[in-house]
């Protein structure tokens, strides 16, 4: 049986790439490298190919006779989505549609699919269980929803296995320092916080200090890449044991705000971090934290790292080896 990872040179599929070749999967990674690194694959099978080139994916598939699918492959910076919803639909709608089409044509029935926390947009309450409606409340959550439905369809119609795993906010990075978060622009919080802590960035920009939270400024759930990694194998296990095909969050159930991070970030790393308050944006809700209890009992998901401190630690000393990212090392 081998696995096609799609998007597997990026942030979370190289990390899940990693645990799946030292448990001993048989996988082969297809990426465009429009936002991934060739070097996050040492001594990986690799295919550089677009999803939306159906005719060299079903190459691919026939070559690795491939029997499973996990799809990290996509897009997912929100703001560019929001100005170019074409190029949005067209990778991460089209682009998986072709994908799904292709597993069907070579009879690969089972797929866990990255879907996002996203999905749910300006959800009411905490925390945010898997039962919420889908509300996204932008065109990257609008894409994710989209493909979480046509999965439904094609399992209802076709029969096909999927596991949609919702992420919320992934960070940190592999305890070997070897890979780590490298997306270029990069919109995440903590690499952002970490890169003005390496003084790549004179400051970091916080959106509202006025939310009725603790101190202020909004309130995340961070969960590490390799609990996020871990997630993916127990789900394909999922699926080959001829379970039912679902949903589930992926969170660390606590969540941190970015006054927290901030600090934590400059208590690991040494600096003085600075920092400057800009007002709120639109669409950002004061508390985004998941419910992740389905996923545990079902998939007996147990997520490792739940400090922050230990999160940004792993996340730092990717930063140090690598100020520059991949190809720039110390
Ligand atoms: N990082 C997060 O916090 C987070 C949270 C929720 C959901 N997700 C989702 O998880 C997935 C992985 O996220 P990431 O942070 O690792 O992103 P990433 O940008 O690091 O990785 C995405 C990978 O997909 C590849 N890719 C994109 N379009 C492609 C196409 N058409 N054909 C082939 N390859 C293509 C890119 O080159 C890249 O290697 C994405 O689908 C993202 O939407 C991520």
């Amino acid at each position: 049986m081998t696995i096609l990872v799609t998007g597997g040179a990026g942030y979370v599929g190289s990390h899940t790439v990693k645990k799946l070749k030292e448990k001993g999967y048989s996988l082969v990674v297809y990426d465009n490298l429009s936002s991934g690194h060739r070097e996050a694959l040492e001594g990986v099978p690799f295919v550089e190919g677009d999803l939306l080139d159906g005719k060299l994916l079903s190459h691919t598939f026939c070559s690795f006779r491939v029997t499973d699918v996990i799809h990290f492959a996509g897009l997912s910076i929100v703001g560019e989505s929001m100005l170019q919803p074409d190029k949005y639909y067209l990778n991460n709608v089209v682009g998986t549609l072709t994908l799904l089409n292709t597993m069907l044509a070579h009879k690969a029935r089972r797929i866990i699919f990255s879907s996002s926390a996203a999905v749910y947009g300006e959800a009411e309450g905490v925390p945010i269980l898997e039962e919420c409606p889908r509300n996204p409340a932008n065109i990257y959550g609008q894409t994710k929803a989209i493909v979480e439905k046509i999965l439904e369809d094609y399992g209802k119609a076709y029969g096909l296995g999927y596991v949609s795993l919702r992420y919320f906010n992934a960070c940190g990075a592999d305890e070997s320092g070897s890979i780590g978060e490298d997306h270029r622009p990069e919109t995440h919080l903590i690499p952002l916080v970490l890169q003005t802590a390496l003084k790549k960035r004179e400051e970091i920009c916080i959106f509202g200090e006025d939310y009725a939270t603790k101190d202020g400024t909004c309130i995340r759930d961070y969960i590490h890449v390799n609990d996020l990694a871990d997630a993916h194998l127990l789900a394909m296990e999922h699926l080959r044991s001829d379970r039912v095909s679902d949903v589930f969050n992926l969170g660390n159930g606590n969540g941190f705000s970015v006054r927290e991070v901030i600090n934590t970030a400059a208590e690991v790393t040494g600096t003085v971090i600075s920092s400057e308050t800009a007002p709120r944006r639109i669409g950002d809700p004061e508390v985004l934290v998941a419910g992740s209890a389905k996923a545990r009992d079902i998939l007996g998901w147990r997520p490792k790292y739940t400090e922050l401190r230990k999160m940004i630690e792993t996340a730092w000393q990717w930063h140090v080896k690598y100020p520059q990212g991949f190809g720039g090392r110390n």
